[in-house]
Parts: C-alpha cells; structure tokens; sequence
C-alpha cells in the first residue's frame, strides 16, 4: 500500500474531513446519483453492500462511503490527521474527558492505516487517522497541467468533499472536544436570542470556514448534510440546470449562506439523504475572532439573498 508519508511541515492534527459513511436504500439508484449526475468517481465495491467514491481533485483513494441499509443516514465521519503520532496523542486526550476510545487496525476499513474509533456526546461515531492509499486526481504530479484527461471532471464538476453537519443533542460538549482534543476553532455561531442557547456550532480545523458542523437536534445521532466544493459560481449554475434536468429533489434553489458566505444549493439523495454543493466563503484564521449570529436574523444567516426561514431545512435529517 502507498501511504501518505509523514509531512515534513508544521502540521499537527486534524488536516481535514477524510471520510463519510452513510446509508442508502439502493446501491444502483445511488450510483445514478453520486456517480453518473454528481461526477463523483466510484473506486470500488466492498464485498459487504458498500460502495466506494472519490471527487476528482481529491488524491486520496475514497472519501465517500454509501453502505445498503434498510434507513437513510450516517455511519460515521472520519478525519484525516497529519501524522500517525497523533491517533494516540488524541486516545490518550479523549480519556481524559471520560470517552472510550477503540483501536482499529490497519486494513480494517479498505486501503486505510490504523484508526481511533469513538462516539460523541451526540451519539455520532467518528474515525481519525493518518494513512490511506493513494490513487491521484487524475493528473501526473511531475508538471501537473492544471486540469485532468477530459472525462475526469464531469456531472456536478465536484473538486472535493469539504464538511459535514450533524444534527444532535449536547452540541456544545461535543464542540468542546472537537476543540480541546483536536485542536479545531468555533467560526461561526448560531444562538437562540432569549437565552443564548447554542442551535448550531460551526469548527474548523483549516482555512476553510467549517469542517464540521453540529446543529441542535432532540434526538443523537442525525445526519443534516455532507457537502462538496465546486469550483465557481458558475458550476454552481451548471449543478442547478443538471439537478433541474435530471429532477433531482431540491431542498434550497442557489442561495448564499450568511454563515460561512458559501454560495449553495441544497438537494436530495435518492434515500433521502441532503447533500449540498457550495462554492466561495471566506479564509479563516486561527485567531479569527468566532462569529455570533442570533435567531432575530436566522434567515440571513440561513439564506442571505432572501433572508427567508425554511423549516424543511432545520427539521429534515436523516
Ligand atoms: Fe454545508
């Protein structure tokens, strides 16, 4: 297996989200979906109901996982980290709050180095590690050119999995952890105005503004959305007339985010599952100050170009 070598750079931690894993009724009517409308590339199938997929400009072999399931939803979210040093820094640290952490090895999960295995307060499980096969995005890495083989790049023009948003209870423990085990900032945040109760919690470990998400939820374990960047407006454009020919349920028409200032489109996986794609946003520095948004502008965080409220989009998860 070709693994990533250790990076010889002041990179500690969680580099980015590596992995998702969700639930889907039909493996076919979901490779219609990810695979021949988003353009995502299908590297292989599990003997195990799972299928395998990756964006174009991502060189890691996977990123997406669909597992056939009899419910729609999440299995798991997995972060990649820098060095393999720190999958016991962070088990060591997760102990410290009291967290059960499992050890996988390497191989357990396809083309994969050992793992650390736990759940959120909010019930979520989530992976990290520091190894995975890697298989290109399609360009040599000597005088790389700037764009793949034509073929590589098509449907949606997705250039990589880029966050996720998980619906639960105790988002502020869980945002706790994701900041004091990994070292991941707040960006941005949404409150209730009367009480300054918590509803959504965006963190990053990176420049982008989020790499994960947590929105308040009554029940644990709710999956709201897995997102990946386009390059541009106008491929976002270009999604909103594919999703359109193809009826593809939507959720959100292009819109632009207050939070983050993605510009978006919200729709459906054939099981159910919200995916997004998105484009823009702002850079996002560790000593960027967090951002508050409260509920008496929940539409102009939500949707600033019509600052309108959706309810399908604070209460559908799967
Ligand atoms: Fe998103």
């Amino acid at each position: 297996m070709k693994s990533n070598e250790e990076p010889d750079m002041p990179v500690t931690g969680i580099m980015r989200v590596g992995e998702v894993a969700i639930r889907v009724f039909d493996l076919e009517e979901s490779r219609q979906h990810y695979d021949k409308r988003m353009g995502l590339i299908e590297t292989h199938q599990g003997d195990d109901d799972k299928v395998y997929y990756k964006c174009p400009d991502e060189h890691d072999l996977y990123s997406l996982v669909l597992r056939k399931a009899d419910q729609p939803g999440i299995d798991y979210v997995a972060f990649k980290t820098a060095r393999d040093s720190d999958l016991d820094d962070f088990a060591e640290r997760l102990r410290a709050f009291d967290i059960e952490v499992e050890h996988v090895p390497a191989n357990t999960y396809p083309a994969s180095g050992r793992r650390i295995k736990f759940n959120l307060p909010s019930g979520h499980e989530i992976h990290v590690y520091a190894e995975k096969e890697q298989n290109g995005n399609g360009m040599p890495l000597r005088n790389p050119g700037t764009i793949p083989d034509e073929g590589y790049i098509r449907g949606f023009r997705t250039v990589r999995l880029d966050h996720c948003l998980l619906g639960g209870t105790d988002i502020d423990a869980n945002a706790k952890i994701m900041m004091e085990v990994f070292g991941f900032t707040m960006s941005e945040k949404l409150v209730a105005h009367e009480n300054e109760m918590s509803l959504a919690l965006f963190l990053t470990t990176s420049n982008k503004p989020h790499d994960i998400a947590f929105v308040l939820q009554p029940e644990g374990n709710k999956f709201h959305h897995v997102s990946f960047l386009l390059d541009s407006v106008n491929d976002l454009y270009h999604a909103a007339d594919l999703i359109g020919k193809y009826n593809i349920a939507v959720d959100v028409a292009p819109n632009r985010h207050g939070v983050t200032r993605g510009a978006t489109i919200y729709f459906f996986d054939p099981s159910g599952n919200r995916n997004e794609v998105f484009t823009g946003g702002y850079v996002h520095y560790p000593d960027t100050p967090t951002l508050v948004w409260d509920t008496t502008e929940l539409g102009k965080a939500t949707f600033s170009q019509d600052n309108t409220v959706r309810p399908s989009f604070l209460e559908v998860l799967t």
